[in-house]
């Protein structure tokens, strides 16, 4: 396996407190059992986010004291925006001050009620802001995203065969844009092709309906575009970049993730009419059009990060890292989504606790066991989050995966403590017969996952009764 060396030094250093396996059991408890409630400063690496998570480089930082706070005409905003247009090669740029608003005022300005977004897998907020229209966000990924056995290089692909269906069915007048995320977080972080953008773009051509981005992880996407597809080995991920979006109308970014900085994102496009309803409503709920919400030193940190993101180095040891934590679990037998995603590893919490049924949610179950045994955070992506209630019977439907995700922030741990987490996960995974169920006690009626409060089943620890 390929050992991803970093193409950087520290300069700075966060210290993190270590805490005692008692010290975390009551915080569990206090928490119950909800990896959202606990403090940050007790986790040791703390992987439930990749974003806004990244450290910034000297270069960001030394632009953030470059910031032109003024109201209007930040010199700033000036240098964002021949930056954003660098790269995406739309007309129109506009700052928010992440990702979600930038997809909420797309949304409001395009979409009325009964209206459909497709898009290969919407991310949580995307559906939350398209079904907040009363509209549908329908998913049209290729059916072996949901395989996580699957090897494809691109399992974020659109199946463009359900989209022309989707369109004859809903009919032209009714979808105002079609969309691709990229890289397919919902699916694992999988890539999508550049055939597969240009075929979509053909087909969504022939009914004149717009092609958006939710671009956020742009840059990993175009590295994997590089590395796996043939012809694009020799172009520049600048070059793969400059051509991914010419086939597009416009974009989302939650600069979050592949903007390297801590808060901030935009939305780019050509429509000038569209354009014209958004910085509208930018005004209302955001701010004026040139700092959308953000500082002027952000809008500097944001620029410098979109150009550090396209080196070749940076991405080559990013999604190195990345997969050298996947491959040494994928060795030592842990089951794993595969093929192994540009931002994230996911745990396949089915396989890992088979002995766990999913109403006792393994993967809330192996997470908060990865935390208390080793102060490693990583999400639930499984029935807690996605388990939905049957109106008739109050069932739970379980979503067909039951995963944890490990989301490695950009530039923040060292591949030591990567190799930590992988040899912690092993050995959880030789001792998983100790890991028990949890019921849950409370839930909220919508995103129940951040308030969640859980009981364990039988609350024995898991080392002692390894030890025993
Ligand atoms: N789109 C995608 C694909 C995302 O992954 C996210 C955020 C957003 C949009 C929204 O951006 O947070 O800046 O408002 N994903 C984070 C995650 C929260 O943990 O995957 P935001």
């Amino acid at each position: 396996m390929k050992f991803p060396s970093e193409p950087f030094k520290i300069k700075v250093v966060e210290p993190i407190r270590r805490t005692t396996r008692e010290e975390r059991d009551r915080l569990l408890r206090h928490a119950g059992y909800n990896l959202f409630q606990v403090p940050a400063e007790s986790v040791y690496v703390d992987l439930l986010t990749d974003s806004g998570t990244s450290a910034m480089s000297d270069n960001q930082w030394a632009g953030m004291m470059l910031g032109d706070e003024s109201y209007a005409g930040s010199k700033n905003y000036f240098h964002f925006e021949e930056v954003v247009r660098s790269i995406c090669g739309y007309q129109h740029v506009i700052p928010t001050h992440q990702g979600r608003m930038a997809e909420n005022l797309l949304f409001s300005t395009v979409l009325k009620p009964g209206m459909c977004v497709p898009n290969n897998i919407h991310f949580d907020t995307t559906r939350a802001n398209v079904e907040h229209q009363r509209a549908e966000a329908l998913d049209v990924v290729i059916k072996e995203a949901y395989d996580p056995h699957c090897e494809m290089p691109f399992k974020g692909n659109m199946d463009l065969i359900q989209l022309a269906d989707a369109i004859d069915r809903i009919g032209r007048d009714r979808i105002p844009l079609v969309m691709i995320t990229i890289t397919n977080n919902s699916g694992g972080g999988q890539p999508v092709s550049m055939a597969n953008i240009r075929e979509t773009r053909a087909l969504v051509n022939r009914y004149g309906i717009p092609l958006f981005f939710d671009a956020c992880r742009f840059a990993e996407n175009c590295f994997f575009i590089k590395e796996r597809e043939p012809g694009y080995a020799e172009k520049s991920v600048v070059e793969i970049a400059h051509e991914l979006f010419s086939y597009g109308d416009g974009c989302t970014m939650s600069a979050k993730k592949d903007g390297l900085v801590n808060i901030g994102g935009f939305l780019s496009l050509n429509d000038d009419q569209w354009t014209q309803d958004i910085t509208n409503l930018l005004i209302l709920v955001e701010g004026f059009p040139t700092y959308g919400g953000l500082a002027g030193r952000d809008l500097e940190a944001m620029a410098r990060g979109l150009l550090e993101v396209l080196d070749e180095d940076y991405l080559s040891f990013r999604v190195g890292q990345v997969r050298y934590l996947g491959e040494l679990l994928d060795q030592a037998g842990v089951p794993i989504l595969k093929p192994i995603g540009g931002h994230a590893v996911y745990l396949n919490a089915k396989e890992f606790l088979p002995h766990i049924q999913q109403a006792q949610f393994p993967a809330q179950s192996l997470a908060v066991a990865l935390y208390r045994e080793y102060g490693i955070r990583g999400v639930e992506i499984g029935t807690v989050m996605f388990g939905k209630k049957d109106v008739g019977t109050g069932r739970t439907i379980h979503p067909e995966l039951e995963m944890v995700r490990l989301a490695i922030p950009r530039r923040v741990y060292t591949n030591m403590q990567i190799t930590y987490v992988a040899e912690s996960i092993i050995e959880l995974y030789r001792r998983r017969q100790g890991i028990h169920g949890l019921a849950l006690t409370y839930e909220a009626p919508v995103l129940r996952h951040f308030t969640a409060r859980f009981e364990e089943l039988r609350a024995i620890p898991i080392l002692q009764q390894a030890a025993s």
